[in-house]
């Protein structure tokens, strides 16, 4: 019988070196896209998917997490003695869902990262999202990827994984598979999975991109996982020994996604969703076209 999928699980134990000193003090997942945290998209994806629970696994450096997902009274007081129930709902909108945090005390990586779930997600098959990617967030009305995984596992009872092609040269930043034939409207059966190869290693230009639907199996071979890439305990070697035993699909995302995990990528998710941003997106949009026609001129 399929087991209904209701559990998530995010990796936000990252140290975020790569955004200081912005992340000095501050959790890289609480940076905002305009003004909401990055990591409040991941969560609205995880609502609109049908997922009822919710773990983080932080480090000690990731309170202001905690403190955002929390109810915070005197705001809320604040906000409903002015009668601001437009501000009030967005501040109520981070809480409407039930959330569990654990830390990972030393980071070994994301396989490790995900090993901290055994006890919440039980015997039951889960989502694993990540935080540096985000899906189609200008588009409320597209069925999120994770929902899809879902579908997916509905349909097949297997562990699936979202991938998208990615340009060659960059396929050594990403776990890579390498598909089993044409996929069937975008599902691949999978060969190997292989966690950052080198460009003329890599068996394809399908790259993992951040969602993952996976069986609870996949942690009694974590758990015995040797380290991988980097030196690090990698979820896509667990992966790639789940599929021995095991079916593993691939699920092609068609959308867009954006790496706010790099600072480029950042910049470029900012001014997307800027431009659809209901309070700013005439005068963003009035903004680039002028800028553009300035640097033009400069040419
Ligand atoms: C992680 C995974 C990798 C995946 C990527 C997607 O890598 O290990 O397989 O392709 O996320 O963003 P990281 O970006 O943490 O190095």
């Amino acid at each position: 019988m399929t087991k209904k999928v209701r559990k998530a699980v995010i990796p936000a134990a990252g140290l975020g070196t790569r955004f200081l000193p912005a992340t000095k003090a501050l959790a890289k997942e609480m940076l905002p896209i305009v003004d909401k945290p990055t990591l409040q998209f991941i969560f609205e994806e995880a609502l609109r998917s049908g997922i009822e629970d919710i773990l983080v696994v932080t480090n000690k450096s990731k309170r202001s997490i905690e403190d955002h997902f929390d109810s915070n009274f005197e705001l809320e007081h604040n906000l409903r003695e002015k009668g601001k129930d437009d501000l009030l709902k967005l501040v109520d909108d981070a809480t409407a869902i039930r959330l569990h945090f654990i830390r990972q005390s030393y980071p070994k990586g994301l396989g490790d990262a995900v090993l901290q779930a055994k006890a919440f997600v039980g015997n039951e098959p889960f989502v694993v999202m990540l935080g540096d990617d985000l899906m189609d967030i200008t588009d409320e009305s597209v069925k999120p990827i994770t929902r899809q995984l879902i579908e997916d596992y509905e349909a097949t009872h297997a562990s699936t994984i979202a991938v998208m092609p990615v340009p060659h040269e960059e396929v050594s930043s990403y776990g890579v598979i390498a598909p089993h034939g044409e996929g069937v409207n975008g599902l691949y059966s999978v060969e190997t999975f292989v966690e950052k190869p080198k460009p003329e290693d890599a068996p394809s230009d399908l790259a993992i991109i951040g969602r993952y639907l996976l069986t609870p199996e996949i942690f009694d071979i974590l758990e015995n996982q040797e380290p991988g890439a980097g030196n690090e305990i990698q979820l896509t070697d667990a992966i790639d020994t789940l599929n021995k035993t095991q079916r593993v699909f691939a699920r092609e995302f068609t959308g867009k996604r954006y790496d706010v995990g790099d600072k480029f990528g950042f910049m470029k998710t900012s001014i997307d969703y800027a431009l659809t941003h209901p309070q700013v997106k005439d005068d963003v949009k009035d903004y680039i076209i002028e800028l553009a026609q300035q640097l033009q001129d400069a040419e």
